[in-house]
């Protein structure tokens, strides 16, 4: 059994979309050893406790510097004895020290198609810049901010009426769909890295709902 630690800054939709999975029997063989948030007030933590699955707080704010934080952080991840790391929403970002520790073990979702807007406030400036085509990348993550091998894409067509809201609704339920089918990949033992790259074995365009 693959042991899977969230963490999460707020909301946890994508986590609860995960969660959801497990449930349903989607992703076999891991369980969600723990839901880690650096803010108390996380909106997702509640839905962790309501599914059964331990929780913790870690409050940023707490330390003198990010390496303190991360090095705490670090901590109460280990205790966990991770197999995965699941970048869920974490708005921090993470010291190289840490990234180094999880690397091949540590993903993230961002809510663009990589490597194009890297960074906050993805969907108001896929609308500035007039992409006809914007979308969501789950990835290994690297010490360069929203970097790193690309495990999973998916696109959404951008409307000529849009705005930031509809847009970042229309890439939030394709984020809900790749990254558990990511999780099921790395569980599963079907990723592998090939010169900075990610490839998935067997994979099959549409044959597993992406
Ligand atoms: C998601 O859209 C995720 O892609 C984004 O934050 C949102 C969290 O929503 N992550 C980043 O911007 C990371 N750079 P959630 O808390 O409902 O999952």
């Amino acid at each position: 059994m693959k042991n899977i630690v969230i963490l999460i800054s707020g909301r946890g939709s994508n986590m609860e979309a995960i969660v959801r999975a497990l449930e349903a029997g989607q992703i076999a063989g891991a369980r969600i050893a723990a839901v880690v948030a650096n803010r108390a007030d996380a909106g997702g933590l509640a839905f962790a406790q309501q599914h059964g699955i331990a929780t913790a707080v870690l409050d940023h704010k707490a330390f003198a510097s990010r390496e303190a934080f991360d090095a705490a952080l670090m901590a109460l991840i280990d205790g966990h004895a991770p197999d995965l790391v699941v970048l869920a929403g974490f708005m921090r970002v993470l010291t190289a020290g840490f990234v180094t520790h999880y690397l091949g073990r540590l993903i993230n979702i961002h809510p663009s198609l990589l490597p194009s807007f890297p960074g906050l406030h993805t969907h108001a400036r896929a609308l500035q810049a007039g992409v006809k085509l914007h979308g969501a990348t789950v990835h290994f993550v690297t010490a360069e901010l929203d970097c790193g091998p690309i495990i999973i894409q998916a696109a959404v067509p951008v409307h000529d009426e849009d705005d930031e809201a509809s847009l970042s609704a229309r890439v939030l339920a394709q984020e809900h769909r790749i990254y558990p089918q990511a999780i099921s990949w790395f569980v599963a033992g079907r990723i592998s890295l090939r010169d900075g790259r990610a490839c998935v074995a067997n994979a099959v365009a549409g044959a597993e709902g992406w």
